[in-house]
């Protein structure tokens, strides 16, 4: 039996820059999730690096941070059963040009060029980046 589990989804820079923010809410929710906060903001660059900690070092953090500072985020905290996972799946690969016709980074982006891969959607990956992603951007519900 799965439990009812939330995760930490962000519409990246991009996605809401090009406007996707009503598709991206739209296939998580027509899933069956439930969003259950959001908010729009412009994260700090502090606030990013924590949030990409497992990155550090490596050679796209900087220019990821730097993306992910260049405009608003959607910050979501999305409910469901075995939501981590689902939503995981509903984004697709990585890299969006191999990511799976049907996903969200499948669909809806391309290779942009740029160092640190543009691709609409961050989901949290596993329960404990969940609890740690949902408390860095939302503290009143961690
Ligand atoms: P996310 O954390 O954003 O949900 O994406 P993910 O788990 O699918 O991918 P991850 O390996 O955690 O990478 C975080 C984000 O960094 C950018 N990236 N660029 N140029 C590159 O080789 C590269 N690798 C990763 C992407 O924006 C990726 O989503
Ligand atoms: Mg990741």
């Amino acid at each position: 039996m799965s439990e009812l589990r939330r995760t930490l989804v962000l519409v990246k820079p991009d996605g809401v820059r090009r406007g996707l923010v009503g598709q991206v809410l739209g296939r998580i929710e027509t899933k069956g999730y439930h969003v259950v906060a959001a908010e729009l903001r412009t994260a700090e660059p502090g606030l990013l690096a924590e949030h990409y900690a497992e990155h550090a070092g490596k050679p796209f953090v900087a220019s990821l941070i730097e993306f992910m500072a260049s405009g608003p985020v959607l910050a979501v905290v999305v409910e469901g059963y075995r939501v981590i996972e689902g939503v995981r799946a509903l984004c697709g690969a990585t890299d969006p040009t191999v990511a799976a016709p049907g996903s969200i980074r499948g669909d809806l982006a391309a290779d942009t060029g740029a160092e640190a891969m543009e691709n609409i959607v961050h989901a949290s990956d596993s329960p404990q980046s969940a609890d740690r992603e949902i408390a860095l951007w939302f503290p009143a519900l961690g």
